[in-house]
């Protein structure tokens, strides 16, 4: 025989996706967990959860998406409880979804996130058109360091980040433990 079966999990770490409407917080799980990207838009509801393991290290990151529709924020500081990460989304095209990283998620994430929650700034759809770009790269670093955390583009679209992003999120929390 083969002695006892394992029957450890592994470690699972809380991520909680945040932003603005449209930005593609949905999209980035999706495509995290391996499903297709899709051009059509449906608003999420409330919130959903997914999860994926990573194999190097074997993590699995729970990942909370929520909705950034207003009607549903009350919501938020519920699924925010125990989350290790949040990820602070905004859409590179979109001048306004940047502001209100500014003016309110970075605030709210920082008060109702618990002690030592990791923040990442996400810039998303990075790949639209050097035209369509309302929010340079320098811009989303430069307010990344004021509040010192990371900064990364990503495209739901073509998969540009989109593992990195979590294997990042998850080397932050590990670092933070
Ligand atoms: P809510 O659930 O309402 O908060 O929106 P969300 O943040 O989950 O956005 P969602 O993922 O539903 O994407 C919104 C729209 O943007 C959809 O039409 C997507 O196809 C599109 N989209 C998402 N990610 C990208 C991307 O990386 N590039 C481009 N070009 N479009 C994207
Ligand atoms: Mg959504």
């Amino acid at each position: 025989s083969n002695g006892p079966r394992q029957t450890k999990q592994p470690p699972q770490i809380k991520i909680c996706l945040v932003g603005d409407m449209a930005v593609g917080k949905t999209s980035l799980a999706h495509v995290f967990l391996q499903q297709p990207f899709k051009e059509h838009y449906q608003a999420t509801v409330g919130g959903v959860v997914m999860a994926r393991t990573l194999e190097n290290p074997v993590v699995t990151c729970q990942v909370w998406d929520t909705a950034g529709m207003e009607r549903y924020r009350a919501l938020l500081p519920h699924y925010m409880r125990h989350a290790r990460c949040a990820v602070i989304i905004y859409d590179c095209s979109n001048r306004e979804t940047f502001d209100s990283v500014k003016n309110y998620w970075l605030d709210f994430v920082e008060s109702c996130g618990e002690e030592g929650l990791v923040k990442i700034l996400v810039g998303n759809k990075m790949d639209v058109a050097e035209k369509v770009r309302a929010v340079n790269i320098q811009e989303g670093e430069l307010l990344a360091q004021s509040r010192d955390m990371p900064y990364i583009e990503t495209s739901a679209k073509f998969g540009l980040n989109v593992d990195d992003l979590f294997i990042l999120a998850d080397k932050r929390v590990s670092w933070h433990q």
